[in-house]
């Protein structure tokens, strides 16, 4: 009886670990680094995915979110995706630029007319599509992209015509095209990590920098740039990857389920990021005192004008640019 008694209780104790070990086996938890502020809406677009994945795999894939550039800045975390030391990082296509060609595609200035025709492009299997599959291989694959709005100058004085911008240093992103940009206006372009820029606007290392509104507010830059001048020269999207080894550790099912979130939080961020950034603008007017400077923009379309002559006639980007100003 006594040994019966204790074959039971050995077999549940052994049927118990192994439904322990089968659920713990079957966890797998995804880290994703990135460079913004929780209270971002990039961040908030993300959250929503990853609590899309973790209910679309039953608890079994769980993507925790690593903001401010914890683990590394977006170059390093690109890094530590290729070599496989970290699964996921949202970077954008200005930085992967120099990872692979192919996004330089997006950061041609004045490309899109509005934002219907940059959704158009994003969407498009041949445009959006192949460029996020274009680093198969490399050892990162692009999931979705995220709105980053509009990108202007600003600076402790308006930038109206290019002219203003004679004699600048202005930070850009580490990305060939932000170099030539800002080249061909007539500035200085001086490359730093997005962490970096705060005291280097503060300290005078640059005089002038280039993004969307939240930059003002959420990484706190409006506080020593006092003018945003509108002249809205890229469109470029944030981007969510993957390393390759962290998605072929995936099953085929856990891998259509963090697409399926992926392109679902593409869309919700979509309204998300217009009413954010339109609240970001009334922050950064009225805690922070910035003034949004109109511009003319055509002196600064004609002054880059060139780049698009040459992306056209590019091997890589060329046809993906084509394609684009076929969309308009
Ligand atoms: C955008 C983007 C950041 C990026 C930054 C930059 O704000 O969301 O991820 O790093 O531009 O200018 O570096």
């Amino acid at each position: 009886m006594l040994i019966k008694k204790n074959l039971i209780a050995l077999t549940l104790t052994g049927l118990m670990a192994t439904t322990m070990s089968l659920s713990t086996a079957a966890k797998t938890t995804l880290k994703l680094s990135h460079n913004n502020d929780k209270t971002h809406p990039v961040h908030i677009s993300m959250q929503n995915m990853a609590d899309e994945v973790k209910q679309l795999t039953n608890g079994e894939v769980i993507i925790r979110i690593y903001p401010n550039s914890q683990l590394g800045n977006q170059r390093e975390s690109m890094e530590l995706i290729q070599s496989g030391s970290l699964d996921m990082a949202k970077s954008n296509a200005s930085e992967l630029e120099a990872f692979e060609p192919s996004y330089g595609a997006f950061n041609v200035p004045y490309l899109f007319k509005d934002a219907d025709h940059y959704y158009k492009a994003l969407l498009d299997p041949e445009v959006g599509g192949k460029i996020l599959d274009s680093t198969k291989g490399k050892g990162f694959i692009g999931l979705t992209y995220y709105d980053a709005g509009s990108r202007s100058f600003y600076a402790a004085k308006p930038i109206k015509t290019p002219a203003d911008l004679k004699g600048l240093k202005v930070r850009v992103q580490p990305s060939p095209s932000a170099l030539e940009m800002v080249k061909l206006m007539g500035a200085s372009p001086t490359p730093l990590a997005f962490g970096e820029l705060y005291t280097a606007l503060q300290q005078g290392v640059v005089d002038a920098a280039e993004n969307n509104p939240t930059a003002l507010t959420l990484m706190r830059h409006g506080e020593v740039s006092k003018f945003f001048s509108e002249d809205e020269h890229t469109i470029i999207p944030d981007v969510l990857l993957i390393s390759e080894k962290s998605w072929e550790k995936l099953t085929p099912e856990q891998q259509n389920a963090v697409k399926k979130a992926a392109a679902h939080s593409m869309m919700t961020h979509k309204d998300l990021w217009a009413k954010m950034v339109a609240e970001e603008v009334k922050k950064a007017k009225e805690t922070l005192g910035v003034e949004f400077v109109k511009v003319d923009k055509q002196p600064f379309v004609d002054a880059v004008k060139p780049m698009h002559d040459k992306a056209l006639a590019d091997p890589v980007i060329g046809p993906y640019v084509q394609k684009i100003d076929a969309l308009r």
